[in-house]
């Protein structure tokens, strides 16, 4: 596996790629990789023949309260994870390499519609940070297909969205959301959690689950869910963001009459917010 820090180098690998008659794809990711990440790295390589990965903490789309300073940068054990998993290439740029004029004059991709509300409304700014970079990555690679961790649910519909409004050849893959033995979702973030923390932070899957089971059985009260819920995750030592359910495709509130759900929840456990989904599909039997 090559690791290369610029987009000259980048483009470089993917001519050869490209000329040798290979298919390629992409995985883009913020690094300190777990075995989310993996699976995404490894459904590539089953995909296609040239797999590029690249991580950069995107400043981008943290706001100004947000963790960027303390996101942690684990390279070394990323590189060995990613090469395990079928990694081709990996891109590490900095931020000079992606923002060469600066951030504050940046051109933007703003998504509208999917980003707005749930983590739209509670980290403005981050979902276009998001469009921005992705499309920067997708016009430096121009991979055939990219793929995406369900557990960022509205992220997955945002670049989605993205690639249908502005016609990208790319195929976009979401790829099942890869969870502790305790429900709690993998995320980078986990790694900020004390022990107590780590101990209560299943309660939100815990509750997703619950409000899942409700309305498969045929609950419509959607309200008296979250509120249950809600109260769970206070009971827990929560500090709770949203709880919504959805349409699944479209992401807009959900009615009584909808047949593909998302339940979505945000919710801060000391100073880390996590998030995480869960998909109901009313029309298939399980
Ligand atoms: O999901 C992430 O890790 C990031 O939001 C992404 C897609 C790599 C863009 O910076």
């Amino acid at each position: 596996m090559n690791t290369v820090k610029t987009g000259r180098e980048l483009r470089a690998a993917i001519a050869q790629a490209r000329a040798e008659g290979k298919q390629i794809g992409l995985v883009p990711t913020m690094g300190n990789l777990h075995a989310g990440h993996a699976a995404l790295v490894e459904k590539a390589a089953q995909r296609v023949d040239f797999v590029v990965a690249s991580i950069f903490v995107n400043p981008l789309q943290f706001g100004p309260s947000e963790d960027l300073d303390k996101y942690p940068r684990t390279l070394a054990a990323d590189q060995e994870k990613l090469l395990e998993a079928g990694c081709d290439l990996l891109f590490i740029p900095d931020v000079d390499e992606m923002y060469p004029a600066g951030m504050a004059g940046q051109t933007r991709v703003c998504v509208s519609g999917v980003s707005e509300g749930l983590c739209g409304a509670s980290r403005p700014g981050h979902f276009e940070g998001v469009a921005t970079v992705v499309t920067k990555l997708f016009n430096l690679v121009q991979p055939d297909l990219a793929i995406f961790g369900q557990k960022d649910y509205q992220q997955l519909a945002v670049i989605r969205t993205l690639v249908r409004d502005l016609n990208m050849p790319i195929q976009i893959i979401g790829e099942a959301t890869v969870r502790a033995e305790d429900g709690l979702a993998l995320s980078s973030r986990n790694g900020y959690l004390s022990a107590e923390q780590r101990a209560a932070a299943p309660t939100l899957y815990r509750g997703l689950s619950e409000m899942a089971t409700a309305i498969r059985n045929g609950e419509r009260d959607f309200a008296k869910l979250i509120a249950a819920a809600q109260q769970q995750q206070l009971s827990a030592g929560f500090r709770p963001d949203y709880l919504e359910v959805r349409e699944a495709n479209s992401l807009r509130p959900a009615t009584a009459d909808d047949r593909h759900l998302v339940i979505l929840v945000a919710a801060f456990i000391g100073s880390t917010r996590l998030i995480d989904n869960l998909a109901i599909d009313l029309d298939s039997v399980t």
